[in-house]
């Protein structure tokens, strides 16, 4: 599965939200987030990664690998405290769009042939989007679109605007509301989309998604960290995937590597 999540205008909080559903998947596929924001990632910076691997390593190695190889996107992961694994962006935007142009388009692409496997749910941090992007590919052979507004009027006459455009890159565009504002029964009625969740504002639960805290306020405990558990089940309804069954909230924390305690706890 590869979901792709998108933002229109200023900072609603795409790179959490991307963060908080990979901690927060519900299995049984090992959720891995990869920032492909033109802008640059913040992930490096905001948990202290290391420089290598990120998006760029990903981006080379497409280069130099002749056979399609469905490992190559885990290949390039690090992980976040308490064991999410990650591709982080380059910081600069120059390098970060120069990787995206390089990373190949449509069913050769390391998102989509990783997020074909039926172990792995691919959660790709576009950033914001528009017609020049290069993470449009990305956006366009993704299984769902995930738009991530604040539920303000003058936001809500933007996404009006770029709706039609969205429903041409994605069959399955849905809205995600972040924060204080209209509700998502006035947000449907005003735009006539699905509105897949609504993440509370929570500013100590968004930090701790950030790399700050004590750990306290992880996605285990926060509101945004039982939003975002709702949001991928109800993404697993809407593509048509059965639910899955609620386990330990705990276990997609490890999916696959070394558990780490942390702020992401
Ligand atoms: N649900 C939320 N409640 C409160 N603050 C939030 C929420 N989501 C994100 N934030 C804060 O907003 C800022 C921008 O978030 P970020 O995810 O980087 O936005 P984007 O990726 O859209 O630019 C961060 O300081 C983050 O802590
Ligand atoms: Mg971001």
């Amino acid at each position: 599965m590869l979901i792709a999540i998108c933002s229109l205008k200023s900072s609603p909080g795409a790179t959490t939200l991307a963060v908080a559903l990979g901690a927060r998947w519900p299995g049984p596929e090992i959720p891995i987030v990869v920032e492909a924001d033109p802008a640059g990632g913040d992930l490096l910076p905001r948990f202290r990664l290391s420089p290598d691997p990120t998006l760029v390593s990903l981006a080379a190695s497409t280069r130099t690998r002749d056979k399609i190889d469905p490992d190559q996107l885990v290949q390039h992961t690090q992980f976040l405290p308490g064991g999410l694994r990650v591709v982080p962006g380059p910081v600069g935007a120059e390098q970060a769009r120069a990787a995206l142009s390089l990373l190949a388009t449509g069913s050769s692409s390391p998102l989509r042939l990783a997020g074909d496997r039926a172990d792995t749910a691919v959660i790709a941090d576009c950033g914001r989007v528009d017609p020049a992007s290069p993470s449009l590919p990305i956006i366009r052979s993704a299984d769902a679109m995930l738009l991530v507004v604040r539920p303000h009027e003058d936001e809500l006459a933007r996404a009006a605007l770029k709706l039609q455009a969205a429903q041409q890159w994605s069959p399955r565009p849905c809205l995600v509301l972040v924060g204080r504002g209209l509700s998502a029964s006035q947000v449907l009625q005003e735009l006539r989309v699905p509105v897949m969740a609504h993440i509370p504002h929570d500013v100590k639960g968004a930090e701790a998604l950030c790399g700050q805290g004590n750990g306290r306020n992880g996605p285990k405990n926060s509101a945004i960290g039982r939003a975002a558990l709702k949001l991928a089940l109800n993404l697993h309804t809407h593509l048509n995937i059965s639910v899955p069954q609620p386990r330990d909230p705990a276990h997609h924390l490890t999916p696959a590597g070394p558990r780490r305690d942390g702020v992401l706890s």
